[in-house]
């Protein structure tokens, strides 16, 4: 298998880099940096347990999909609450985890 080089980065609040691939989402890219987050329902986008706060750089995703329109009515997401795991990781972006 050929290895995937991980040439991207984006920012957690802190400074914290966070490599990744390109077309992994931002749940994938957080757990293989070894940064601690919820995901409850393994990313089925069922839980909204793997939330973010996109600081810098959200008018670079698209809409919410389906999944993340009923999150984010039932738990009250605010415009920057994304769910990791339903969001492709873009370069340069910051995010906050909540803790
Ligand atoms: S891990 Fe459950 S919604 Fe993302």
């Amino acid at each position: 298998m050929k290895q995937r080089s991980k040439t991207l980065k984006f920012y957690l609040s802190d400074g914290t880099e966070v490599l990744f691939t390109s077309g992994q989402t931002i749940l994938e890219a957080l757990l293989e940096n070894n940064i601690e987050i919820n995901s409850v329902c393994g990313a089925m986008g069922t839980c909204g347990t793997c939330r973010v706060f996109i600081e810098r750089g959200q008018e670079l995703f698209p809409e919410r999909n389906e999944l993340e329109l009923e999150r984010a009515k039932d738990l009250n997401f605010v415009a920057n609450e994304r769910q990791s795991c339903q969001i492709t990781a873009i370069p340069e972006i910051t995010i906050r985890i909540p803790v």
